[in-house]
């Protein structure tokens, strides 16, 4: 008992030592990202309206905090001194009217860029221009930057292209939680935990569910390069999206929240089912992801049924019992068993 003990706090006091101290996501962030539901497909009266929907539906009663507008926000060049603006067909208004709006719900407001020289639809990337554009985005009073890897050059390191960003972004002086978006390319859990506050871990997820399964099975095993300011993130949510049955939308939202990844909600909120919504807003189900302590869970035992485990601050466990088999012998529901030892898996130091 002792011996554990003793490996608990070591690790925490190392892992504290090397993690980016920009104040931001101590828990997981939570909110709403424009690309899922609608893809290129935005314009400023649907920023607004969903800013109100947020508030309306009760997501930000439940945590919901940050409005993200992903791809395809920003005219197609840049203006003669190398700076980015608001698509003036979409969004007239400029993104610091859209910011001022989000921020009077009450929400935060977060944006989007790519560390490659386009964004992958096509509007002009930040690289070699992460200087500028972050202080656009201090300026317009962004919170929150979902940061792409498209159309990056293949002799270009993606450390470098991600640590630019890092460094023009803490240079700004605004704190600005910084969501790498590289797919998981170059094993970021290894380094991006000193320069951002979450990466992902896979590809994009779609909305069915092998592509849940495939975003779920490249974070297995990651839970120990997570903790407070910086997390996994194996993709926004499909919760709400035809293409995944309701159990599977369960599925979805449960084994993200145990993992800690960001809960972003990525649906159309004008026709949000009150299922969908039930699902989003389960207070238990988010408390598990926002839990104080901040220890990721991760695969605890895998046979015929998987389960997925986590600590909590209370020094209870967090456990998901998880059937991925959705037809054949395997899919009826049966018993599943769990060893009380496999529930501590990647906390405690078992030999
Ligand atoms: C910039 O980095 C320094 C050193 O890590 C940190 O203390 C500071 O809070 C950061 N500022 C912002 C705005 O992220
Ligand atoms: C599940 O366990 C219960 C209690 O041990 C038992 O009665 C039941 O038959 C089991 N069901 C299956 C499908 O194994």
């Amino acid at each position: 008992m002792i011996s554990t003990t003793f490996c608990a706090l070591l690790l925490a006091s190392v892992l504290q030592a090397s993690c980016l101290d920009n104040g931001q996501a101590r828990s997981p962030a939570l909110g709403y990202n424009t690309w899922n539901a609608y893809g290129g497909d935005i314009d400023e009266d649907l920023i607004r309206a969903t800013a109100d929907l947020m508030v309306s539906s009760g997501l930000k009663k439940a945590g919901y905090h940050y409005l993200v507008i992903d791809d395809a926000w920003s005219n197609l060049q840049r203006d003669d001194q190398g700076r980015l603006h608001a698509n003036s067909d979409r969004f007239p208004s400029g993104m610091k009217t859209m910011a001022d709006y989000v921020h009077s719900k009450g929400l935060k407001f977060g944006m989007y860029s790519d560390a490659g020289s386009h964004t992958c639809l096509g509007y002009p990337g930040s690289r070699y221009h992460e200087k500028e554009d972050a202080e656009s985005f201090a300026d317009w009073g962004v919170d929150f930057l979902k940061y792409d890897n498209c159309w990056a050059p293949a002799s270009d390191w993606v450390i470098d292209r991600y640590t630019a960003m890092h460094t023009a972004l803490n240079g700004t002086g605004r704190p600005i939680l910084y969501s790498m978006c590289d797919w998981g390319v170059g094993d970021p859990w290894l380094w991006a935990p000193k320069i951002a506050n979450s990466w992902r871990t896979t590809g994009d997820i779609s909305p069915n569910w092998e592509s849940m399964l495939r975003c779920l099975d490249n974070t297995i095993g990651l839970s120990k390069y997570a903790k407070p300011g910086a997390w996994n993130d194996p993709d926004m949510l499909e919760v709400g999206n035809p293409g995944l049955t309701e159990q599977e939308q369960r599925a979805n939202f449960a084994l993200w929240a145990v993992l800690k990844s960001p809960l972003m909600v990525g649906t159309d909120l004008r026709r949000l089912s009150k299922t969908a919504l039930e699902i989003l807003t389960a207070e238990e189900v988010i408390a598990v992801n926002q839990d104080k302590l901040g220890v990721a869970g991760d695969l605890a035992s895998s046979n015929a049924r998987q389960v997925y485990a986590g600590p909590l601050e209370d020094g209870s466990r967090a456990v998901v019992l998880f059937n991925r088999h959705t037809s054949g012998t395997q899919y009826p529901l049966s018993n599943v068993t769990v060893q009380w030892q496999d529930l501590g898996k990647g906390w405690i130091c078992f030999s």
